[in-house]
């Protein structure tokens, strides 16, 4: 049965329409969604006297039982079934009778599906961010436990200057707080109900949208109904939000590959976080760093995507909105998994800091705090930086270590080379913000504060995060002993 079959008269519709226009493959996942949409709805044509109290009552016994159905996995759809509006209006008038012609009164497909599609990214987006809080507070946990360790901090993939695994570990974390705060923004965004709005004008009948959007949960309803049915915007910006996100964990996996490789040696996976080869017995693999990396291509595809989707409709609704739902869908499944994998390679790996260390002894790191000494003893910065530069050049050169050149240079000597002994260049970094032990330790508790506030803002307790059973809580890494000096 076609809705539509007034204009249409009782033909079939062809084989190819159905399977190329129908949604109910993937919009089924909205049947939560459509129920409760429809639940309000019908309280909101009792309330106004458009349908009465029993016809109410029977529709709204009907769509539990379909609730029912669905959720068992016993609610039977039919071959003509287009799409899930389709579907639960058919059930509905199954069980209830005639009276389920009256489910559709003052209602478009329009302004259901829109009502839908908000409703369904209101909660996707508060899955997605327990995720990354849990995420946030394994890295801020992780970062606790690092002490005094450091690493080489990079620039263009090369060794620049010491800086606490902590800092480091941070810098990850402080990106998807930003993540918490659009997806926030976002949510805040699309609180508004399109119920109401019909099929593009309104309606003729005295339907009431503030009080439907009231009982949806809703801050407001439409300011146009024009707009209320067309507007994709809030899909496009949380794909645009989820993008970000998976590109936040693509670097992440892409700095997790390089520390658990060979050259590296930074970090060891756990076993049960890693991967083997099928044909080379040594091998293990950052797998899960890989897809989380690999992932985003396809996030960004989404994003892309819909927003070609969406230039150049004109108003009102278009069949091509449908393809809103499978990219949304997608991206957040997709960064579900991702987030929680990452979550757990990096609450059970090992961090090898004695490597770290090492990685940062080369006395060279110390150059710009060479300089910087040069400074405080009233040298313009630009010659301590070209003396400094001379003598690394000089060290390269002639195969002499930095450090006896810098002993027996005039405007250095004993005190500078103090300055090059390992471990001592990152306790230099003191300013705000800085990759040393005084700010960082201002920092974890900024972050702890911002990974409260993050929680706080999506009705969680910090702690709680996505309820992991690693959570906050990971195991102690045997590698995280601060480096002997
Ligand atoms: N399955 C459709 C969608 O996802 C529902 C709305 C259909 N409306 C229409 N006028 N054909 O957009």
């Amino acid at each position: 049965m076609t809705l539509w079959q007034g204009r249409f008269g009782g033909g079939k519709q062809s084989e190819e329409l159905l399977s190329f226009t129908g949604s109910l493959s993937f919009d089924r996942r909205l049947a939560p969604d459509d129920v409760a949409c429809s639940r309000a709805h019908v309280l909101g044509l009792e309330r106004v006297g458009l349908v009465s109290r029993e016809e109410s009552g029977a529709l709204l016994s009907a769509l539990a039982k379909a609730e029912e159905e669905l959720a068992e996995g016993t609610f039977v759809f039919e071959p003509d079934d287009e799409d899930i509006h389709t579907a639960l209006e058919r059930r509905v008038t199954e069980i209830a009778g005639e009276v389920g012609a009256r489910l559709h009164t003052g209602r478009s497909r329009n302004d259901q599906v829109a009502t839908d599609m908000r409703l369904f990214t209101k909660r996707a987006l508060a899955q997605i961010a327990k995720a990354v809080i849990t995420l946030e507070e394994v890295l801020l946990a992780r970062a606790e436990e690092a002490g005094d360790a450091y690493l080489p901090g990079y620039t263009h993939l090369q060794r620049a200057q010491p800086v606490l695994l902590a800092h480091h570990l941070l810098a990850h974390g402080w990106a998807l707080s930003r993540d918490i705060d659009r997806l926030a923004a976002t949510r805040r965004r699309l609180d508004v109900s399109p119920l109401g709005a019909g099929a593009l004008a309104g309606s003729s009948l005295p339907i009431d949208p503030d009080w439907v959007a009231h009982e949806l949960g809703f801050g407001a309803r439409f300011e146009n109904s024009l707009d209320a049915v067309s507007d994709r915007d809030f899909v496009a910006e949380a794909l645009f939000d989820l993008a970000l996100l998976g590109a936040h964990l693509s670097r992440l996996g892409e700095e997790i590959v390089l520390w658990s490789s060979a050259e590296f040696g930074f970090m060891h996976l756990a076993d049960s976080y890693a991967t083997g080869s099928s044909m080379m017995p040594q091998k293990k693999n950052a797998d899960i760093a890989e897809l989380a990396r690999g992932k985003t291509g396809r996030l960004v595809g989404h994003l892309a995507g819909l927003l070609t989707t969406l230039k150049g409709l004109p108003l009102a609704y278009n069949r091509d909105l449908q393809e809103d739902k499978e990219p949304l869908f997608d991206a957040v499944d997709q960064l579900e998994r991702s987030l929680d994998a990452i979550t757990g390679l990096i609450a059970t790996a090992t961090f090898d800091t004695e490597a770290m260390a090492l990685a940062a002894s080369d006395p060279a790191l110390s150059a710009t705090d060479l300089a910087e000494w040069l400074v405080l003893k009233g040298m313009p910065f630009r010659r301590a930086h070209e003396l400094v530069g001379g003598l690394v050049r000089d060290s390269l050169e002639r195969h002499v270590p930095l450090t006896e050149l810098v002993a027996a240079h005039p405007s250095l000597g004993a005190d500078a080379v103090a300055l090059l002994e390992a471990g001592v260049a990152v306790t230099r970094r003191t300013t705000p913000g800085g990759a040393g032990p005084g700010p960082v330790a201002a920092q974890l508790e900024r972050f702890a504060a911002a990974v409260q506030a993050d929680a706080e803002r999506f009705g969680l307790h910090a702690g709680a995060g996505a309820g992991h059973s690693r959570g906050a809580a990971a195991p102690p890494a045997p590698g995280t002993s601060a480096p002997s000096r």
